[in-house]
């Protein structure tokens, strides 16, 4: 489906666009799993006129619930839900066949989890987001501190430079009270088994690649308007 006439719009407008898109994905009754970031908040602001025909809300952050709560969208507990039917969120980057990387708002643990209990993702996200091959964008990384030397080594023999993320001139510190790694000069060509491999080196709490967790659907603000892309 395509919208005409959004060659001016702005990023933002894109972003609104595509949040209120995400819209149809949205099933009366049901309960739906919200993500974090700009493009999600757009989403957020839009759910609120369908506030009373949901069930409630799985969000991935502290910033997400903040918002939900603020439009009276009842935010439920992850583990008083066995499964949800959808999952909406934004990406850093997502390539052709909807893998993506994500973390860019330091949420990914969440996310991850959040997406995991969903039937579907829906990912939302303006055409800067889509890539040939993911790595572009430094690949975030949840970490245990005292772990965060011998994670950067690993990433070094794999070409990578990694950086803590900061925050008014300390570690940033997550949701889940750890840091984050941004891994830049990677490429990341097979984002299944690269997940799969760091996910299990210790220390390691959550990468960035959403490849188990892939979107089923993206919803991409484009020129020529929303561009429904199925995986
Ligand atoms: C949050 O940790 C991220 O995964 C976001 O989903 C991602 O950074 C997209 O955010 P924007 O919609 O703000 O670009």
């Amino acid at each position: 489906m395509s919208t005409p006439q959004t060659a001016s719009l702005t990023q933002d407008e894109l972003k609104t666009l595509v949040g209120q898109a995400a819209l149809r994905y949205v099933q009366a009754g049901e309960v739906i799993g919200v993500g974090t970031g700009s493009t999600v908040n757009k989403f957020i602001d839009a759910l609120a006129s369908m506030k009373d025909q949901i069930a409630g809300a799985v969000s991935s952050s502290v910033a997400s619930t903040e918002r939900l709560k603020a439009l009276g969208i009842p935010v439920l507990d992850s583990n008083d839900v066995s499964r949800l039917g959808v999952y909406i969120d934004g990406a850093d980057e997502i390539d052709h066949r909807g893998y993506m990387v994500k973390g860019g708002g330091a949420a990914l643990t969440r996310e991850k989890i959040v997406a995991a209990l969903a039937d579907r993702f829906v990912c939302i996200a303006d055409e800067s987001k889509l890539v040939q091959t993911l790595g572009q964008f430094p690949l975030p990384v949840e970490i245990i501190p005292m772990a965060a030397r011998r994670i950067t080594e690993q990433f070094a023999k794999l070409g990578g430079t990694a950086t803590l993320r900061m925050k008014d001139g300390a570690p940033l510190v997550t949701d889940n009270g750890q840091h984050i790694l941004d891994v830049q000069g990677l490429q990341i060509s097979d984002p299944l088994a690269f997940e799969t491999a760091v996910s299990q080196w210790p220390g390691v709490v959550t990468v960035g690649v959403f490849a188990h967790q892939r979107a089923q659907v993206c919803l991409l603000g484009t020129a020529q308007g929303v561009k429904t892309m199925e995986f």
